[in-house]
This record gives C-alpha cells, sequence and structure tokens, in this order.
C-alpha cells in the first residue's frame, strides 16, 4: 500500500464527472487500498477516488464502524434531515454546516464486482452524500449554509 497525494479545492479534477468502473482487477485493488490508507493518515472518515486524482467512481468510508469500500455507489432512498458541521481531506482549514438527509440507503459494487446494499444513518448517511458528491464534481462548500470561522468550533472530516 502507498499514500497518495490528495486534490485540493481549487483543482479542477474536483469538478469532473467520474466515470464508472467496469473493470474489478488488481490495480482498483491497489487503488482501494492506497485510498483507505491516505484517508487513514490524513483522519479522515471518507475519501472518494478523484480526491487522490483519479476519476473513477470510487468511494472509501470509515467513520468508526469499519471500512467500507464502495464502486458505482448509487443513493437508492434518502429520508430525514440532519444538519452538522462538515469538512473535507480536500480542504483541511475549510468547515460549514451542511443539511443532509438523515438516513440513506446505498446500492454498490464491492471490490469484487458484487452488489451491496448500505444504510446510514447520522454520520455515516451524511459520509455516504459528501463521498457520492465528489463523484459529480460537487463539493461541501455548494451546499453548505454557513461556513466555521471559529479554530475550536471545527472538529473532524
Ligand atoms: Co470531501
Amino acid at each position: 500500500m502507498a499514500k497518495r497525494n490528495i486534490v485540493k479545492f481549487g483543482e479542477e479534477t474536483l469538478r469532473k464527472h467520474s466515470r464508472e468502473v467496469t473493470v474489478f482487477d488488481d490495480r482498483l485493488w491497489v487503488l482501494l487500498d492506497d485510498m483507505y490508507e491516505t484517508m487513514k493518515d490524513a483522519n479522515g472518515v471518507g475519501l472518494a477516488a478523484p480526491q487522490v486524482g483519479i476519476l473513477k467512481r470510487v468511494v472509501v468510508i470509515d467513520v468508526g464502524e469499519g471500512k467500507l469500500e464502495l464502486i458505482n455507489p448509487v443513493i437508492t432512498s434518502a429520508k430525514g434531515k440532519q444538519r452538522d458541521k462538515e469538512g473535507c481531506l480536500s480542504a483541511p482549514d475549510v468547515w460549514g454546516y451542511v443539511e443532509r438527509p438523515a438516513k440513506v440507503k446505498v446500492t454498490a459494487m464491492n471490490r469484487y464486482g458484487k452488489e451491496i446494499k448500505v444504510e446510514g444513518k447520522e454520520l455515516l448517511a451524511r459520509a455516504l452524500c459528501h463521498e457520492i458528491d465528489h463523484l459529480n464534481g460537487i463539493i461541501f462548500t455548494d451546499l453548505a449554509d454557513e461556513m466555521i470561522e471559529d479554530e475550536e468550533e471545527k472538529g473532524r472530516k
């Protein structure tokens, strides 16, 4: 495994639409392993492939409930609302409040191309929405209704 460089806000890559994965080979597995290592090293709870410069629909998440690897993820259901602080590994010092669904259901593939279903609420629902947005060129500051300036108010990403 190897750590990769994280693309920062302002770079064009983060605004592009990522492509579906059709080949589930060892190149994909290396990407997933590298993304997980990169995310953990940066103390993040989620990372999308465009954030390491790869325009593929690949996401890793770990909000403390175990590692999730999602290929070609699609939100199939979104219910309720939650508003909380949000950050991004592509902008270490930027924080804002974003309204997200309280609960989402996602269908995706695992690293072997098998369909999986994930349900998330609270932080996991937020992470799923945030990371899937990255695959469509959307970053959280597009959605934030209030940015946080106070250093002490900022939290994890
Ligand atoms: Co992000």
